[in-house]
């Protein structure tokens, strides 16, 4: 099976002047996003699904949500979804209800791999938490599926991407997330993997690959999570998960900077 990740596309509603549409750190999110899919359709054909890990808008309006659907529509996959920071969950909702190829289902079944999506929004917050609710539904799912090799999605980072610096964004209840990966239901969790940090990342805990992945637009520095810019290309992850629970990961950049980036 093999699946893709693509996260932090931070879409605007078309503009009225398209020559002089919104911007985000310099770069123009709905071109950067259709280079990044000219590049999946390059490499990556075969593939069972899409998941997209949050921060799909940046102005949480209808017209992202609705040029995110069509372009993700034309990879003719089904395409599952959780919300960042920066989504407006309702009207992302709303808009993909109307997208057939668009999946509503938080935890998905392929073959003998289970995918869990949770959500650590916080309305209002930059932070990410993963209610108890959150925290209860994985526990449970991960035991009635425990047959079944797992990987965990969400949006915002459980581990900082530099312990020598506070990240206040981090996923605030990190310790009671590892707390569950750490307990006896979760023996078949493989991975982990989260947008939010717009970077690459892969390390491992304990038998549990971590993985971070670049954002379809502008990417922020290996040591920060905030807004230090990074002078490195869009991309998006390709995974590979094979039978006996081992996952294979690459993460594909365009081999160009499509914008400068700025502030
Ligand atoms: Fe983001």
């Amino acid at each position: 099976m093999k699946i893709l990740q693509i996260t932090d596309t931070h879409l605007f509603s078309p503009s009225d002047d398209e020559d002089d549409p919104p911007m985000l750190f310099g770069f123009n999110t709905f071109e950067s996003l259709k280079h990044v899919i000219e590049l999946v359709n390059k490499h990556d054909s075969a593939f069972d699904l899409v998941v997209l890990t949050g921060d799909l808008s940046e102005d949480e309006s209808a017209g992202s949500y609705r040029r995110l659907a069509e372009l993700l529509s034309t990879l003719a996959k089904p395409v599952y979804y959780l919300f960042g920071n920066h989504d407006n969950a309702n009207m992302a909702r709303q808009v993909f209800s109307e997208y057939p190829l668009f999946k509503h289902e938080r935890e998905v079944i392929l073959e003998n791999w289970l995918i869990v999506l949770l959500n650590s929004k916080i309305e209002g917050k930059q932070e990410g938490n993963l209610a108890q609710g959150e925290l209860d539904r994985l526990k449970s799912v991960l035991e009635k599926h425990s047959e079944k090799h797992a990987l965990v999605c969400l949006h915002h980072n459980p581990v900082n991407m530099d312990p020598e610096r506070f990240d206040k964004y981090i996923l605030q209840n990190a310790k009671e997330f590892f707390s569950v990966l750490d307990s006896n239901v979760s023996k078949n969790v493989r991975g982990v993997m989260w947008g939010h940090v717009h970077q690459q990342y892969y390390s491992q805990r304990r038998d549990v690959t971590l993985m971070a992945t670049p954002s379809t637009c502008a990417q922020f520095t290996p040591n920060e999570t905030g807004i230090k810019l990074d002078y490195k290309p869009p991309g998006y992850r390709s995974l590979k998960l094979h039978k006996n629970g081992f996952i294979e990961t690459e993460v594909r950049r365009l081999v160009f900077m499509p914008y400068e980036p700025s502030k």
